[in-house]
């Protein structure tokens, strides 16, 4: 994090420049600066700052001058952010308030795979802290753009700039999601204003705008028994949602698959078009029965012995109408896509792990395999579960990896740890999740964040045996009834 204590300025070039905002002005936008009873943090810190006056503007060199709600270059390490306060202390000291953006590599993603995401493309977070004025070195413009999972036409729309941003970050939560409306210090027209969290009225709106649809195509890679397409399916229909679960065999043979899919598109044209014409039909079947074969007899039979192909509707591996071989069948796209990627890899009982480098060993190369399903497929949701050692083996690497790649095809991602035993079950079981939405949901969790959290009751032995009549040291029964 960027925070640090704070000096005073030295740089006598410094100073704030115009007249102070009207005090009743200044009072309204940041009162916490003026009542010490109103303190900006719950508990008070040594360091609170208290103002005489606020201004809108600032020199920071000879002719070189900022406003409020500029982003600007910090001193040291070259930390950027965007200045929400300029006011002088009650003890006469220029201040700066600033509300940082991150860079990839400040994020979870961290340095090993920060090339991952573009260089340019910061996360504005809501850590701001109060820096002596003259630690402003320059001005910097860092532009906002929407973020796009066509990453091709989003570099198209990004203006020229030093740096851009299209999400937050969240420090506490390990979060990157859309921008809520006014959180960032400054708005648009230049009127600044506090942080406002947005609140989801109803569950279309929360959920957005696409959940018309009943049926919602759900992906489980990697099924193993089905136990997570099927947790997620009982969770769906209790929210009134008919999750249709589809499953395959080998995650790497459906890339394969993907892929030749979308050269067979590019090469007849299809690109854009098939997926449109089935939006809720994605199969993936073994059944070597389930061949389609729709002829039209209705048509006159053309001469030339030549057909044209109206529409592809499946293709597959193997060859289709012959039994006991493998065929894949895929058609149109998918809503939600779930895994757990094989984890011999990544835990701890396995002492042959390859600590250097962790994508070098065929399992964890399934973590590889499954971001590239997605970006083929680009669901509107992903959720990856794995053992705890996904985020400790080799620092991390694995998990900051899956993050960073979610990220870097513009989800939104949130990568962290459930204990099953805080969801109501008997056990201690902990489990790394990483969640991903696209831009066009509204959240990366299925719930109002800003709604307070309450978590079942943990259930203990207490709660299974505690019926059962107390057995004393001189008890001679081997069984006795149940009174
Ligand atoms: C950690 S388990 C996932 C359990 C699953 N989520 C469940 O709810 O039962 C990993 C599963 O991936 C399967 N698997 C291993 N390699 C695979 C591959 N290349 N393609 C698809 N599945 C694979 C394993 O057979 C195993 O069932």
């Amino acid at each position: 994090s960027p925070m640090k204590k704070m000096r005073d300025t030295v740089d006598p070039d410094c100073k704030f420049v115009g007249d102070p905002i009207p005090d009743v002005e200044a009072r309204q936008w940041w009162p916490h600066r003026y009542d010490e009873k109103l303190n900006f943090f719950p508990i008070a810190e040594d360091d609170d700052l208290f103002a005489v006056a606020h201004y809108q503007q600032a020199q920071i060199a000879i002719n070189d001058f900022v406003n409020l709600g500029d982003d600007a270059d910090e001193e040291r390490d070259h930390f950027i952010g965007r200045i929400v306060e300029f006011f002088c202390t009650t003890d006469g000291r220029a201040v700066a308030t600033v509300q940082w953006f991150f860079k990839a590599e400040d994020t979870v993603i961290e340095e090993a795979n920060a090339r991952l995401v573009d260089s340019k493309r910061v996360f504005i977070s809501d850590v701001k802290d109060d820096n002596p004025l003259d630690s402003i070195v320059s001005k910097i413009n860092i532009v906002k753009v929407s973020p796009n999972v066509d990453l091709v036409a989003k570099k198209v729309a990004i203006p020229p700039c030093n740096f851009y941003y299209d999400m937050s970050y969240s420090l506490e939560y390990n979060t990157f999601s859309n921008i809520p409306t006014a959180t960032v210090g400054t708005s648009d027209d230049g009127s600044s204003c506090e942080k406002s969290a947005t609140r989801y009225k109803s569950k279309k709106d929360f959920l957005g705008s696409q959940l018309e649809k009943s049926e919602i195509t759900l992906l489980d890679l990697y099924s193993g028994c089905g136990a997570m397409s099927t947790g997620l399916c009982f969770g769906a229909s209790f929210s009134g949602v008919n999750l249709v679960t589809v499953r395959h065999e080998k995650a790497e043979n459906f890339l394969s698959l993907l892929k030749k899919w979308e050269k067979l598109c590019a090469r007849f044209s299809l690109i854009g078009s098939v997926c449109s014409q089935t939006p809720d039909s994605l199969l993936l079947v073994n059944d070597e029965n389930d061949v389609d074969v729709d002829v039209d007899d209705s048509r006159p039979e053309d001469p030339s012995g030549e057909f044209e192909v109206e529409r592809l509707t499946h293709i597959c591996f193997g060859h289709p109408n012959k039994r006991k071989e493998v065929g894949l069948h895929f058609k149109g796209d998918v809503d939600v896509i779930c895994g757990g990627p094989p984890c011999q890899g990544i835990s701890s009982n396995n002492r042959v792990r390859n600590t250097a480098e962790p994508l070098n060993d065929e399992k964890n190369r399934q973590l590889v395999v499954f971001m590239d399903i997605v970006q083929f497929l680009k669901p509107r949701y992903v959720l990856m579960e794995n053992v705890v050692d996904l985020l400790k083996f080799s620092n991390g690497f694995l998990g900051k990896y899956a993050v960073s790649r979610l990220v870097s095809m513009d989800y939104q991602a949130r990568l962290g740890i459930m204990a099953a035993g805080a969801y109501g079950l008997p056990q201690f079981r902990a489990r790394a999740f990483l969640w991903g939405a696209r831009p066009s949901e509204r959240n990366v969790v299925a719930y109002d964040e800003s709604d307070p959290k309450k978590l079942k009751e943990a259930l203990v032995l207490h709660n299974a045996i505690s019926d059962l009549p107390s057995v004393t040291n001189d008890e001679h029964r081997d069984e006795r009834p149940y009174e």
